[in-house]
């Protein structure tokens, strides 16, 4: 076998066999296959597109190119989370908590933020003293102490898709529904659940802009599921506009700790209580509950304190510093500017890839991988979208932490703060309609 005859096979649209995605993905993770041939294959996927087995077989193959996590020693359906990513998106710890307090054992393996979207590792980490790289080792003992455990992801899962991610980034080739579908669910395979819930977001925040985009991912990804015998449900949640009230570090966790109270935003619920309800339904624990039973037992949760008291424990567990008003932050968040309207009428839409860009500008992400971030830096979201407004109201305030450079350089937040306000559309009229999950697929 030779990768040339794969490369003409898929650029003259022919269907590859296994053994060829074998080839392929092996000679990908051992080096012995170029970057330049393997970005021609990725272009001709790209163009010529995959069949149900041929993204399957690439998705097992890469899963299989590192470790692969055993959580038998759970002794119990363990189902795992993922978001495809978004602005001000906080619903891990949440969907943790509420299904744990159901019972429900979680082995939570997470990632870095890179770009405008948060990564959850960030978040957790901006809490005193927690630890968020807990060594394999470690997981039996705190599963079986706390019913969960968080950890940053390691580089050896799936070490074929990190190449190929590193490649299709630079080539033009990562907007493809096998490469996408298969890149995100041999991490999930490798991650070793038994079941899997997706978060696949939409719209202008998101990866994927359209719905019908995120819906045809989110059936890849579920057929994948199904034929690599894990059960998979995709959730198509809102991504048009920032996700609550906040993005940036601290001030999502202290959101998630707010919502746990009983005071969260209606998305951030919404979502929450969705994704949550369809993890603690595969994992078996809702006790013969119907699914709008499920859903309300889970909002009675958010209220209640059962939630909270297992975030709690987690961050406990874990090694995080929690007081008489929960966790402690290892920064503290500065208001620098209040964006304010200039306009009356409705929020229209929000630009929000721009305002997780300038989130970022503001210190709460990484432009490269080895970026330092300002933990206490963010935005507080007031206005969003289909709210009223009035000139001179104020649409969101800019946060740095206390010891940002940004705090002695007004020109460099006011010019932030301008890119901030072009990201909000003041209109006269109010957008159609807004619904923070736009669809289920894949519970049957
Ligand atoms: N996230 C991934 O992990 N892979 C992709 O290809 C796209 C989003």
């Amino acid at each position: 076998m030779n990768i040339v005859d794969i490369i003409l096979d898929k650029r003259y649209g022919r269907t590859l066999t296994d053994e060829q995605i074998k080839f392929f993905v092996k000679g990908v993770t051992d080096r012995s296959i170029p970057d330049y041939q393997t970005s021609a294959l990725l272009m001709a996927i790209v163009l010529n597109g995959m069949n149900e087995r041929e993204m399957t077989t690439l998705t097992l193959e890469m899963a299989a190119s590192g470790e692969q996590n055993d959580l038998s020693f759970v002794g119990d359906v363990t189902v795992d989370k993922h978001s495809t990513g978004g602005v001000g998106d906080k619903i891990t710890p949440l969907v943790m908590a509420l299904s744990s307090s159901f019972g429900v054992r979680t082995v939570k393996l997470t990632g870095r933020g890179l770009g405008f979207t948060g990564g959850t590792v960030d978040k957790f980490s901006s809490i005193e003293g927690f630890n968020i790289d807990i060594p394999k080792a470690d997981f039996p003992r705190l599963v079986n102490e706390t019913g969960m455990v968080i950890s940053g992801q390691t580089p050896d899962l799936a070490p074929a898709d990190k190449i190929l991610y590193a490649l299709r980034d630079v080539t033009g080739t990562v907007s493809s529904i096998p490469l996408i579908a298969s890149s995100i669910m041999s991490k999930k395979l490798a991650g070793g659940a038994d079941a899997i819930v997706l978060d696949v977001t939409t719209g202008s925040g998101a990866f994927m802009k359209t719905f019908e985009e995120s819906r045809q991912i989110a059936d890849a990804m579920i057929r994948i599921g199904d034929r690599a015998g894990r059960k998979t449900i995709a959730v198509i949640t809102d991504m048009d506009q920032p996700m609550g009230r906040y993005c940036g570090n601290v001030l999502e966790m202290k959101e998630v700790y707010d919502t746990l109270n009983g005071r969260g935003a209606q998305d951030v619920v919404e979502v929450a209580t969705t994704i949550a309800a369809k993890m603690i339904k595969l994992a078996g624990k809702n006790g013969g509950l119907s699914d709008e039973d499920l859903l309300n037992e889970c909002k009675a949760r958010l209220k209640d304190g059962r939630a909270l008291a297992e975030f709690i424990k987690l961050i406990k567990s874990q090694g995080g510093n929690v007081g008489e008003d929960g966790p402690v932050y290892t920064a503290e968040p500065v208001k620098v500017f209040d964006v304010k309207a200039e306009d009356s009428g409705f929020v229209f839409s929000m630009k929000t890839n721009e305002l997780g860009h300038c989130s970022v500008a503001l210190g709460a992400g990484r432009i490269t991988k080895d970026d330092v971030i300002d933990l206490g830096a963010g935005i507080r979201f007031m206005k969003k979208k289909g709210d009223p407004v009035r000139y001179g109201d104020v649409l969101c305030s800019l946060y740095v932490g206390k010891n940002s450079p940004l705090l002695s350089n007004e020109k460099a937040i006011s010019e932030i703060a301008d890119r901030v306000y072009k990201a909000y559309e003041i209109n006269t009229s109010r957008p159609l309609s807004i619904r923070p999950v736009i669809d289920v697929l894949g519970d049957k």
